[in-house]
Protein backbone atom coordinates (compact mmCIF):
# COMPACT_ATOMS: atom_id res chain seq x y z
CA UNK A 1 0.00 0.00 0.00
CA UNK A 2 2.64 2.37 1.01
CA UNK A 3 4.35 1.94 -3.04
CA UNK A 4 0.82 2.92 -4.13
CA UNK A 5 0.37 5.52 -2.01
CA UNK A 6 3.57 7.06 -3.28
CA UNK A 7 2.57 6.59 -7.08
CA UNK A 8 -0.66 7.72 -6.44
CA UNK A 9 1.19 11.02 -5.58
CA UNK A 10 2.69 11.08 -9.25
CA UNK A 11 -0.67 10.16 -10.32
CA UNK A 12 -2.29 13.05 -8.94
CA UNK A 13 0.03 15.30 -9.98
CA UNK A 14 -0.77 14.17 -13.57
CA UNK A 15 -4.37 14.81 -13.26
CA UNK A 16 -3.43 18.17 -11.93
CA UNK A 17 -2.89 19.38 -15.20
CA UNK A 18 -6.61 19.26 -15.88
CA UNK A 19 -8.41 18.63 -12.87
CA UNK A 20 -8.62 20.41 -9.37
CA UNK A 21 -6.33 18.39 -7.21
CA UNK A 22 -6.89 18.83 -3.51
CA UNK A 23 -3.44 18.33 -1.41
CA UNK A 24 -3.31 17.83 2.24
CA UNK A 25 -1.48 20.27 4.79
CA UNK A 26 1.72 18.00 3.96
CA UNK A 27 1.55 18.75 1.09
CA UNK A 28 0.11 15.46 -0.24
CA UNK A 29 -2.57 13.75 -2.20
CA UNK A 30 -4.82 11.91 0.19
CA UNK A 31 -6.69 8.81 -1.66
CA UNK A 32 -9.23 7.83 1.22
CA UNK A 33 -9.87 4.59 -0.52
CA UNK A 34 -6.96 3.05 -1.13
CA UNK A 35 -6.93 0.66 2.12
CA UNK A 36 -10.12 -0.70 1.05
CA UNK A 37 -8.04 -2.50 -1.69
CA UNK A 38 -6.35 -4.80 0.86
CA UNK A 39 -9.57 -5.53 3.02
CA UNK A 40 -12.27 -5.63 0.38
CA UNK A 41 -12.58 -8.33 -1.59
CA UNK A 42 -14.10 -6.64 -4.66
CA UNK A 43 -11.15 -4.38 -4.94
CA UNK A 44 -8.01 -5.59 -6.70
CA UNK A 45 -4.51 -3.54 -6.37
CA UNK A 46 -1.70 -4.37 -9.11
CA UNK A 47 1.54 -3.11 -9.61
CA UNK A 48 2.64 -2.37 -12.60
CA UNK A 49 6.80 -3.85 -13.39
CA UNK A 50 9.47 -3.34 -16.40
CA UNK A 51 11.83 -6.26 -15.95
CA UNK A 52 12.50 -5.84 -11.69
CA UNK A 53 11.38 -1.73 -12.38
CA UNK A 54 7.91 -0.18 -10.94
CA UNK A 55 6.40 1.12 -13.78
CA UNK A 56 2.96 1.84 -12.33
CA UNK A 57 -0.11 0.66 -11.00
CA UNK A 58 -3.53 -0.20 -11.37
CA UNK A 59 -6.92 -0.53 -9.14
CA UNK A 60 -9.88 -2.63 -10.26
CA UNK A 61 -13.35 -2.31 -8.25
CA UNK A 62 -15.82 -5.08 -8.84
CA UNK A 63 -19.62 -3.84 -8.38
CA UNK A 64 -22.93 -4.64 -9.90
CA UNK A 65 -21.16 -7.22 -11.99
CA UNK A 66 -19.29 -5.01 -13.65
CA UNK A 67 -15.51 -4.60 -13.56
CA UNK A 68 -14.04 -0.88 -12.84
CA UNK A 69 -11.29 0.40 -13.89
CA UNK A 70 -11.08 2.97 -11.12
CA UNK A 71 -7.00 3.93 -11.84
CA UNK A 72 -4.63 3.77 -14.39
CA UNK A 73 -1.26 4.57 -13.88
CA UNK A 74 2.19 4.32 -16.40
CA UNK A 75 5.05 6.34 -15.32
CA UNK A 76 6.11 8.86 -17.41
CA UNK A 77 9.85 7.32 -18.53
CA UNK A 78 7.92 4.18 -19.20
CA UNK A 79 5.23 6.10 -21.53
CA UNK A 80 4.65 5.17 -25.48
CA UNK A 81 6.62 2.04 -25.76
CA UNK A 82 3.06 -0.25 -25.61
CA UNK A 83 3.21 -0.68 -21.39
CA UNK A 84 -0.17 0.95 -20.78
CA UNK A 85 -2.01 -1.58 -23.58
CA UNK A 86 0.10 -4.92 -22.68
CA UNK A 87 -0.97 -4.03 -18.84
CA UNK A 88 -4.40 -3.35 -19.68
CA UNK A 89 -4.48 -6.64 -21.69
CA UNK A 90 -3.30 -8.59 -18.66
CA UNK A 91 -5.91 -7.17 -16.63
CA UNK A 92 -8.67 -7.81 -19.02
CA UNK A 93 -7.61 -11.81 -19.77
CA UNK A 94 -7.15 -11.59 -16.04
CA UNK A 95 -10.56 -10.23 -14.85
CA UNK A 96 -12.79 -11.60 -17.61
CA UNK A 97 -16.40 -9.94 -17.88
CA UNK A 98 -18.27 -6.58 -18.26
CA UNK A 99 -16.51 -4.04 -17.78
CA UNK A 100 -16.25 -0.24 -17.46
CA UNK A 101 -13.59 2.30 -18.21
CA UNK A 102 -14.39 6.08 -17.67
CA UNK A 103 -12.16 8.79 -19.22
CA UNK A 104 -12.63 12.24 -18.26
CA UNK A 105 -13.17 14.42 -21.51
CA UNK A 106 -10.64 16.70 -20.54
CA UNK A 107 -7.96 13.66 -20.45
CA UNK A 108 -6.99 13.74 -24.04
CA UNK A 109 -4.27 11.59 -23.94
CA UNK A 110 -6.03 8.74 -22.27
CA UNK A 111 -9.08 8.67 -24.55
CA UNK A 112 -6.97 7.84 -27.70
CA UNK A 113 -5.38 5.09 -25.23
CA UNK A 114 -8.34 3.53 -24.45
CA UNK A 115 -10.09 3.74 -28.12
CA UNK A 116 -7.16 2.04 -28.99
CA UNK A 117 -5.91 -0.39 -26.22
CA UNK A 118 -10.16 -1.63 -26.11
CA UNK A 119 -10.41 -1.78 -30.12
CA UNK A 120 -6.64 -4.22 -30.11
CA UNK A 121 -8.08 -6.44 -27.38
CA UNK A 122 -12.22 -7.05 -28.57
CA UNK A 123 -11.28 -6.34 -32.64
CA UNK A 124 -13.68 -3.86 -32.94
CA UNK A 125 -13.56 -0.21 -32.13
CA UNK A 126 -16.37 0.72 -29.39
CA UNK A 127 -17.78 3.76 -28.93
CA UNK A 128 -18.07 5.64 -25.64
CA UNK A 129 -20.44 7.06 -24.29
CA UNK A 130 -20.85 10.49 -22.68
CA UNK A 131 -22.12 11.89 -19.38
CA UNK A 132 -21.80 14.50 -16.79
CA UNK A 133 -21.36 13.79 -13.14
CA UNK A 134 -20.94 16.59 -10.91
CA UNK A 135 -19.89 19.20 -13.43
CA UNK A 136 -17.47 16.70 -14.97
CA UNK A 137 -17.90 15.44 -18.22
CA UNK A 138 -16.47 11.84 -19.07
CA UNK A 139 -16.43 9.03 -21.39
CA UNK A 140 -17.23 5.52 -20.74
CA UNK A 141 -16.27 2.54 -22.60
CA UNK A 142 -18.47 -0.76 -22.21
CA UNK A 143 -17.79 -4.30 -23.49
CA UNK A 144 -16.87 -7.65 -22.31
CA UNK A 145 -13.65 -8.83 -22.21
CA UNK A 146 -14.62 -12.53 -22.04
CA UNK A 147 -13.81 -12.93 -25.71
CA UNK A 148 -11.09 -11.80 -26.86
CA UNK A 149 -11.31 -10.99 -30.74
CA UNK A 150 -8.19 -8.77 -31.40
CA UNK A 151 -4.74 -9.25 -30.79
CA UNK A 152 -4.35 -9.02 -26.95
CA UNK A 153 -0.53 -7.48 -26.51
CA UNK A 154 1.60 -10.79 -25.31
CA UNK A 155 2.21 -8.91 -22.36
CA UNK A 156 6.27 -7.91 -23.42
CA UNK A 157 5.75 -4.22 -22.60
CA UNK A 158 5.05 -5.14 -18.50
CA UNK A 159 4.40 -7.09 -15.80
CA UNK A 160 1.23 -7.16 -14.07
CA UNK A 161 1.69 -8.18 -10.18
CA UNK A 162 -1.62 -8.91 -8.17
CA UNK A 163 -0.69 -7.55 -4.87
CA UNK A 164 -0.83 -9.58 -1.77
CA UNK A 165 -3.94 -8.79 0.47
CA UNK A 166 -2.96 -8.06 4.20
CA UNK A 167 -3.98 -8.47 7.86
C1 LIG B 1 -2.72 6.94 -20.61
C2 LIG B 1 -1.48 6.07 -20.26
C3 LIG B 1 -1.88 4.94 -19.35
C4 LIG B 1 -0.90 5.51 -21.59
O1 LIG B 1 0.18 4.62 -21.26
P1 LIG B 1 1.29 4.25 -22.34
O2 LIG B 1 2.13 3.15 -21.77
O3 LIG B 1 1.99 5.46 -22.82
O4 LIG B 1 0.38 3.68 -23.54
P2 LIG B 1 0.85 2.92 -24.88
O5 LIG B 1 2.32 3.11 -25.11
O6 LIG B 1 0.36 1.52 -24.78
O7 LIG B 1 0.02 3.76 -25.99
C5 LIG B 1 -0.74 3.11 -27.02
C6 LIG B 1 -1.36 4.15 -27.92
O8 LIG B 1 -2.28 4.99 -27.15
C7 LIG B 1 -2.25 6.33 -27.69
N1 LIG B 1 -1.65 7.26 -26.72
C8 LIG B 1 -0.96 6.96 -25.60
N2 LIG B 1 -0.57 8.10 -24.98
C9 LIG B 1 -1.01 9.13 -25.75
C10 LIG B 1 -0.90 10.53 -25.66
N3 LIG B 1 -0.24 11.14 -24.64
N4 LIG B 1 -1.48 11.30 -26.61
C11 LIG B 1 -2.15 10.73 -27.65
N5 LIG B 1 -2.27 9.37 -27.80
C12 LIG B 1 -1.71 8.60 -26.86
C13 LIG B 1 -1.33 6.27 -28.92
O9 LIG B 1 -2.16 5.92 -30.04
C14 LIG B 1 -0.41 5.12 -28.55
O10 LIG B 1 0.22 4.52 -29.67
P3 LIG B 1 1.57 5.18 -30.29
O11 LIG B 1 2.52 5.41 -29.14
O12 LIG B 1 2.03 4.12 -31.25
O13 LIG B 1 1.13 6.46 -30.94
C15 LIG B 1 -0.37 6.96 -19.60
O14 LIG B 1 -0.13 8.08 -20.40
C16 LIG B 1 -0.72 7.41 -18.20
O15 LIG B 1 -0.51 6.69 -17.23
N6 LIG B 1 -1.26 8.65 -18.10
C17 LIG B 1 -1.57 9.26 -16.80
C18 LIG B 1 -2.68 8.54 -16.06
C19 LIG B 1 -3.94 8.39 -16.87
O16 LIG B 1 -4.39 9.31 -17.55
N7 LIG B 1 -4.53 7.20 -16.77
C20 LIG B 1 -5.77 6.87 -17.43
C21 LIG B 1 -6.91 7.30 -16.56
S1 LIG B 1 -8.47 7.02 -17.38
Amino acid sequence: MPIVDNLLQLYAHDFSEFHHVELDPRGRFNYAPLPLYWSDPTRHPFLVKMDTRLAGFVLVHRHDHVWDMVEFFVLRGFRRRGAGTAIAHQVWKRLPGRWEVRVMQANQAALPFWERAIAAFTGRRIEPIGIEKDGNYWQVFRFDSTFNGGNASSGAGGVLCRLPAVG
